[in-house]
């Protein structure tokens, strides 16, 4: 049975996290989409809301489970018995980055293997971060993630403002 793990913030989960996830999932018998718990962050979210809303939107996905995890990611992979992790590289400026994890997991445990995937072009430049910023200065942010992120983001921070269509005078 090929299992692979797919870990992250999800701070909050984005259309672009939701399409790899969907594409992975494809590719093995069971992925687990693993949330990562560091006390030492501060998130938007707590680790039970940002599963909850994970959980809800990989609930059409059979093979696809959600499950938590504290220290090494080389440690909780082999807790769960599985050496493979899923990956989503979106613009070159994360490959910098993503390689350097690759390769010290790799070492830190040599049946680690990362797998890659690219994300769709649609999604290249999206991040939870920037979805945070966006919804924080009451942007929207409907069309970056799944419905029962934007519903929270609204519930957090309003709705987003209307574009005025910028401040230029006109005769
Ligand atoms: O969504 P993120 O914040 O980009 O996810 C980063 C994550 C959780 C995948 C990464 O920070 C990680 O694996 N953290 C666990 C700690 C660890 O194993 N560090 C060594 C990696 S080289």
């Amino acid at each position: 049975m090929k299992r692979a793990v797919y870990p992250g913030s999800f701070d909050p989960i984005t259309n672009g996290h939701l399409d790899i996830i969907t594409r992975a999932s494809r590719l093995v018998d069971e992925l687990v989409v693993a949330v990562m718990v560091n006390p030492s962050k501060r998130h938007l979210f707590t680790l039970e809301e940002r599963q909850e809303m994970i959980l809800e939107v990989c609930s059409g996905l059979d093979n696809v489970s959600v499950s938590t995890f504290s220290g090494l990611l080389v440690h909780y992979l082999d807790e769960v018995g599985v050496p493979i992790i899923i990956k989503g590289l979106r613009a070159i400026s994360d490959f910098e980055s993503e390689f350097q994890m690759a390769a010290l997991n790799t070492t830190l445990d040599h049946k680690v293997e990362t797998l890659f995937m690219m994300t769709a072009v649609k999604n290249a430049f999206l991040s939870s971060s920037m979805v945070r910023q966006i919804a924080n200065l009451q942007g929207p942010v409907s069309d970056m993630v799944p419905d029962v992120v934007n519903r929270r983001l609204v519930e957090r921070y309003g709705p987003p403002k209307p574009n005025n269509q910028g401040n230029t005078r006109r005769k």
